[in-house]
């Protein structure tokens, strides 16, 4: 059993605050009646709460996989430009944030969830998940550009990559993978190869694959084995 508004809280419904103030609105229900309390008590397995008519399943962490379109800005918020946390606010879970950064023109995976612990490990430098892309190019990569984006490129700053994968798909199209992200990584690395990026697609990150049935804006929530690997 747990007070409603810390339920609330727990399902991102917004701060302790916001939350009292949705429960004064009338905005909760508990089995089909309407609470105002912020301490009235619920058993979150067996009671059935809903905020502004939509059922919320108690659940601490949810995560999402997100395909990513062009032109909006993976962040919380932002002034100017729509946000990946935007694309998710009718999940009934509040706020999700994402899991790294995708650049504004870059397409693809993004993981989007609350748990914070998780997310802190998969973006850790020291973990080198991997994170694949596919990237077209302005023109075609010769056997030594292969060579060196796989060994290591100095992308400025003195920064130098660490070994990458790359696997050719068409004259001016791979699959990249990297274990680290860098600022414009991707772009930085065939840059330092005399070429360019043209196009930019996250496919893949810690093994868990973009689903080919999402487009551009759409979502899901992740399977328990899709969960369970990328904490594993
Ligand atoms: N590398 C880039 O250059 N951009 C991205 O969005 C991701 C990786």
């Amino acid at each position: 059993m747990l007070r409603l508004d810390k339920f609330l809280c727990e399902m991102n419904i917004g701060t302790r605050s916001q939350v009292k103030k949705e429960l004064k609105q009338g905005a909760v229900t508990v089995n089909g009646e309407t609470v105002t309390k912020p301490e009235y008590k619920v058993d979150e397995k067996k009671d059935r709460v809903a905020y502004k008519g939509k059922m919320l399943e108690y659940r601490r962490f949810v995560y999402y996989m997100l395909n990513k379109p062009p032109g909006v800005v993976s962040a919380t918020r932002d002034n100017v430009h729509g946000t990946v946390t935007e694309l998710l606010k009718d999940t009934g879970y509040g706020e999700l944030f994402p899991v790294g950064r995708l650049d504004r023109d870059t397409r693809g995976l993004i993981l989007m969830t609350n748990d914070g612990e998780l997310a802190h490990c998969l973006l850790s430098p020291g973990k080198h998940v991997e994170k694949t892309y596919d990237v077209e190019l302005e023109k075609g990569l010769s056997r030594e550009d292969v060579r060196r984006l796989e060994e290591g490129v100095d992308i400025g700053g003195g920064r130098r990559t660490l070994p990458a994968r790359v696997r050719v798909l068409g004259e001016k199209r791979i699959y990249l993978t990297i274990t680290e992200g860098k600022f414009h990584q991707v772009k930085r690395m065939m840059e330092a190869v005399g070429n360019r990026v043209v196009s930019l697609c996250r496919v893949s990150m810690g093994g868990l694959k973009l689903d080919e049935a999402l487009l551009p804006g759409e979502y899901r929530e992740l399977t328990e084995e899709e969960v369970g690997m990328l904490k594993g």
